[in-house]
């Protein structure tokens, strides 16, 4: 059996957990904020867990977070130190950059890795290869129906079913993840992989039209040229969220236990 954590019991963390559960031959713990209303609903055999010891003595092999920034913020450098990888959703927490290193410094204390998932994202193989390619240009644009702005386009005082398309930035991954953690982990994730927080452009739009969650990536260098289109479906559970995310961490979960690494 291989033990993991799942720390938050949303639309992720419950696909996860259901997902893992019907691959069979792991044992789950999901990591849940104390009195919360999630704790009657896991995976029947998945254990619950409220604090550090217990998770200490669930004796994970990865732990994977899938519950936002602060609970980066919170666990992160804790199950680090427990000498196994940790496994973000949040990537977009990685922008503060004391947070970065706060991480880093206790992977590298306790031996272990932080691992980035592609999440919601595509084409990160070919970024990480151009990495450090001359005239290297990194584009990024998320486009997403209005339910997935609701808040945003209320804050803003905008019709919650707006006649056009709304343009919510046009700046770089840094100021994106700053401004909207839980909807630009890709971002932050492409930037990592590719030319950093600065460098990466970074447009957000709103759009009426749109069908789905989607994402345009558009890489250019001495090397050629990459123009990426991800249309994803949101979870049924959280319209904020691709559905794909939870596959693609338990993509990543397979691949950390696999003798065969696709990188
Ligand atoms: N990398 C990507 O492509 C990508 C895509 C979508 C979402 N995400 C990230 O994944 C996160 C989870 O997404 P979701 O759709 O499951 O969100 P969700 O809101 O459906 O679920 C989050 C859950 O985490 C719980 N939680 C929050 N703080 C916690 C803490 N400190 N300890 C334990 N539980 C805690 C909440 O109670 C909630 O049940 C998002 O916040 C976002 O940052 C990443």
């Amino acid at each position: 059996m291989r033990s993991v954590a799942i720390i938050g019991y949303g639309a992720i963390g419950r696909e996860l957990a259901a997902a893992l559960a019907a691959r069979g031959g792991y044992e789950l713990a999901v990591v849940l904020r104390p009195g919360s209303p999630s704790a009657g609903r896991v995976e029947p055999g998945c254990a619950a867990i409220h604090d550090r010891a217990a998770l200490a003595s669930f004796r994970p092999e990865i732990v994977v977070e899938a519950a936002g920034a602060e609970a980066v913020r919170e666990w992160g450098p804790a199950a680090l130190a427990l000498g196994v990888p940790l496994l973000l959703s949040s990537v977009g927490a990685l922008h503060d950059d004391s947070l970065r290193a706060a991480l880093l410094a206790a992977a590298e204390a306790a031996g272990t890795r932080l691992y980035l998932p592609s999440g919601a994202l595509a084409g990160l193989d070919y970024v990480r290869a151009a990495r450090g390619a001359g005239e290297l240009r990194v584009r990024y644009e998320s486009r997403k129906p209005p339910a997935a702005w609701a808040d945003e386009l209320r804050r803003l005082g905008h019709p919650d079913q707006p006649p056009e398309t709304i343009t919510l930035l046009n700046g770089n991954a840094r100021e994106a993840a700053a401004r909207y953690p839980a909807n630009l982990n890709v971002a932050a994730t492409l930037a990592l992989a590719g030319t950093g927080f600065e460098a990466t452009e970074v447009s957000v739009v709103v759009d009426p039209q749109a069908r789905g969650n989607t994402h345009g990536i558009s890489v250019t260098s001495e090397l050629g040229t990459l123009d990426l289109a991800v249309a994803n479906r949101p979870s049924p559970d959280n319209p904020k969220t691709s559905w794909i995310v939870s596959r693609s961490l338990l993509s990543a979960i397979e691949q950390h236990f696999s003798t065969v690494q696709f990188l």
